[in-house]
């Protein structure tokens, strides 16, 4: 076992032009980076320009893009927003573009939503278990109502940063854990 810190993703699930998931992650990463405890990086779905899957002959550079960057992370927190009950299309699609760069390594969900997200939030550790995605209890959920300024401008109440923190203990454990079956 060496010192090295672990790398974890924070991953926005929404692709969207207007999309306020940005603001979200950098706000869990603004937290996260305060601990010290592990490298964390804000990783973009957009940035790939993954195509929709199935439609191309895959030779995309995008598609290699984001299984090296997957394989490069020890773990994950989704930045998730619900999209009719569920999560966005092109989270799924980037779920579906890779399969062992998941494979035996943690996440946590941060969600948001009318209701916090929670519906999409329970699709996704349905997936997660198929990709062998070991989820974490934690999961801070955020009111579209009272997390966000008419829905778009992201004003966090208080009472989430320690929801956040425990969320990422567990990420950080399990993820460190989950490393040692890799080798
Ligand atoms: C296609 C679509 C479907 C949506 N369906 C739901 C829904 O079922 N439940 C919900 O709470 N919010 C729903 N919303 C509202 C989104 O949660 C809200 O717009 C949120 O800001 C989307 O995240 P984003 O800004 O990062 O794209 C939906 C939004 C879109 C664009």
């Amino acid at each position: 076992m060496t010192n090295e810190k672990l790398n974890i993703g924070i991953i926005l699930g929404s692709t969207r032009q207007g999309r306020v998931s940005p603001q979200v992650g950098e706000w869990v990463k603004e937290i996260a980076d305060k601990r010290g405890d592990a490298n964390y990086e804000i990783v973009d779905i957009a940035d790939y320009q993954l195509p929709f899957l199935g439609t191309t002959d895959g030779t995309e550079p995008g598609i290699a893009a984001w299984n090296e960057k997957l394989n490069s992370l020890d773990g994950f927190v989704f930045i998730v927003q619900e999209y009719n009950h569920s999560i966005t299309g092109a989270l799924k699609n980037a779920l579906d573009f890779a399969r062992e760069a998941w494979n035996n390594k943690a996440a946590g969900i941060v969600s948001y939503g009318s209701t916090g997200g929670a519906r999409a939030a329970e699709h996704l550790r349905g997936i997660m278990g198929e990709l062998m995605i070991a989820d974490v209890r934690v999961h801070p959920t955020l009111s579209l109502f009272t997390d966000f300024e008419n829905g778009t401008v992201f004003k966090p109440a208080e009472l989430h940063l320690n929801n956040v923190n425990a969320m990422l203990d567990q990420v950080d454990a399990w993820s460190g854990a989950l490393k040692t079956l890799r080798k």
